[in-house]
Parts: C-alpha cells; structure tokens; sequence
C-alpha cells in the first residue's frame, strides 16, 4: 500500500548507550512556521523526536474544513462537536518525510481531546499513534513509559485524572519505583502543560497536576521536564515547589513548534500583566489550585514583579529544541 521505510530503534537499554540527539517540539499544528520547524529537525538528524502534545490542531476547523475560533465546536443547531478529521491526514503527510525516518513518540495535548458525541474524547490521537502502555504497565493510552538507552522517559497526561486515588498515579508510583536508576541514570519527565511558566498565557494553569504530582517526581530525582501548550521557549532552574532546588528536575517548555494560535509574548511579572487568580482555573479540567505565594519575595502575592528566580531564560519565536545526553549526574 506504501513505499518501504526504514528507521532505526533505540538503543538498548543501559548506562552506556544514548540516542545521540532526542528532538523535543510541542504545539506545531500545520503552518508556515511548523515547515519552518520541521525543516530544522530534519536538518539537526535526530534519533528520537518528542512531541509534547498539540498536534494537528484539527479541533480548530469546522465539519466543512473551515477554520474557527472555539474547540470542538458546538453550536445550538448542530448535534456534534465539530473537528475536520482530514486535518489529521494532511498533518500526517506532511510529517511523512521525517517520521517515516525518526521514531516519534507523542503525548496529548488539550487539542487532541477532541469532544464527541457520549463524551467520547481522544478518539483520532489514540487512533494515530502507537503506545507503549501494555508494555510499561499502563491501563491507558494517555500516559505510558519507556526507555532509549539510558533514559527511563515517563510521559503524563494532564487531561486525565492525575490525583493520588487514580489510576493514573498509582501506574506512576509504580513506575518510578521499578526504575534501576544503573541501568537507565537519566529520568525525564513529560506532558503538554508547564508548572512552571511564566508567561500571562495559561499562567498556573496546571496547578492542581503539580500539587498531586510533584513531590512523587522530586522523590525519585526526575532530571528534567519537558512540556508544550504555552507557544513560546522557557527554561527553569532546578526547582521544587517554587523555590530553588538543586534535587528538583529542570522544566523545559517547547511549546513554539508553530500553530495557528498566536506566540506567547507577555508575561505575568511585567506591570499590568498578573492575572486575577479566579481566572487561572484549569479550563480543561475544571480544577482551581493556584493561590497567592506564601513564601519568597513574592509572598502574599500572585504573580512575581520580575523574572522569577526559577526562570532561567525565556525566549518567545519558535522553534523546537535538542537534547543531547553526555554525562551521568546523580542527585539523590
Ligand atoms: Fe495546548
């Protein structure tokens, strides 16, 4: 039915052996700026591409294929939620060219949960891509495990349950405590909303993930994280609840692919910026965490008046970015 494509697998697992180059992009829909993006990951040659979620953005267009401003549609005259599945046809092709050639591995992105009739959601996503959720012990396709050489990678979902009576998270306390951190030294950490961003776009909006989830993760010495949603470059200092941690992992977000949603470029810190914190629940699903500071120099207070301290560069255009594993450094 198809030419014959060839790729190479990861390397086997162990302390000694990485890919040599995991390509990390998140957001990247179908546009002039994702052939942008994507043209730069051919040209970096990577071994593994991670796709942090938001992928076709096919949620974005109406039945007949015209472009719209709300997701998954609805209106009082239609029955149906409204996606354009060809979306994710052309999306497909026009990724064909690398990841014929680069194993991709994807987790979900809020534009993927696609609302159907009965509730049906993530129908397309789970339907496009494989996962490895039998093999690492997951009940769902929407957060599995698995490993490139000496990396143990966990990908979450952040539109599923994720509080400590779900299923979810008793698969990641079990997760984590089969790691043999001799065989796999590296722990990265993956799923579309960032804790830890500072932009005013979605700012604290994953806060009731990280207050379930990010102890587990600090126990067991995640290295770093990676994380989409908000369209623009941020990197974290090692962190942990806010404060400067040097066993807490570095958040990495890369949700700059190139959509058709504007660039974040503000940021809540900047005068006139910091939104009202009634404002900041997670839309998705439905939980309102996020509290004024109580602690730091932005104790009493819901946003920073200047760049975080946990902020370490931020950067809106976009892009993807590389990882390249070199040393084995243990925090414990
Ligand atoms: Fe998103």
């Amino acid at each position: 039915m198809s030419g014959l494509y060839y790729f190479y697998t990861m390397p086997v697992s162990g302390p000694k052996s990485y890919p040599s180059r995991v390509a990390v992009v998140g957001d990247l829909g179908l546009t002039y700026n994702t052939t942008s993006t994507v043209n730069h990951l051919l040209a970096n040659h990577p071994d593994l591409i991670l796709l942090v979620g938001d992928v076709s953005y096919a949620n974005l267009y109406l039945t007949n294929g015209t472009g719209a401003d709300c997701y998954s549609c609805k209106f009082p005259e239609t029955p149906i939620h409204e996606t354009y599945q060809p979306r994710w046809d052309y999306w497909g092709r026009f990724m064909q060219p690398l990841v014929s050639k680069v194993p991709i591995m994807v987790i979900e992105g809020n534009h993927e949960m696609e609302e159907q009739a009965e509730n049906r959601t993530f129908a397309a996503y789970s339907s496009r891509f494989a996962f490895p959720s039998k093999e690492s012990g997951s009940s769902s396709k929407l957060y599995y495990s698995f490993n490139a050489g000496g990396i143990h990678f966990i990908m979450l979902g952040a539109y599923i349950a994720y509080d400590e009576s779900s299923d979810q998270y008793k698969w990641l306390e079990k997760d984590l405590a089969s790691v043999n951190r001799d065989v796999t030294p590296w722990l990265v950490a993956t799923w579309h909303p960032p804790w830890y961003s500072t932009y005013t776009a979605h700012y604290r909006e994953a806060e009731c993930m990280r207050v379930a989830m990010e102890d587990l993760l600090y126990d067991y010495g995640v290295d770093i994280v990676f994380n989409g949603h908000v369209h623009a470059y941020e990197r974290s200092n090692r962190v942990y609840n806010y404060t400067l941690d040097q066993c807490g992992p570095v958040h990495i977000a890369v949700g700059d692919g190139g959509n058709r949603e504007k660039m974040a470029i503000t940021h809540a810190d900047e005068p006139g910026n910091c939104p009202e914190p009634s404002s900041t629940p997670d839309q998705f699903m439905g939980g309102f965490c996020a509290l004024n500071f109580t602690s730091g120099p932005a104790a009493g207070k819901f946003c920073w008046d200047r760049q975080p301290d946990y902020s370490a560069y931020r950067e809106s255009s976009f892009g993807h970015g590389i990882l390249e594993v070199l040393l084995l450094v243990f925090c414990r």
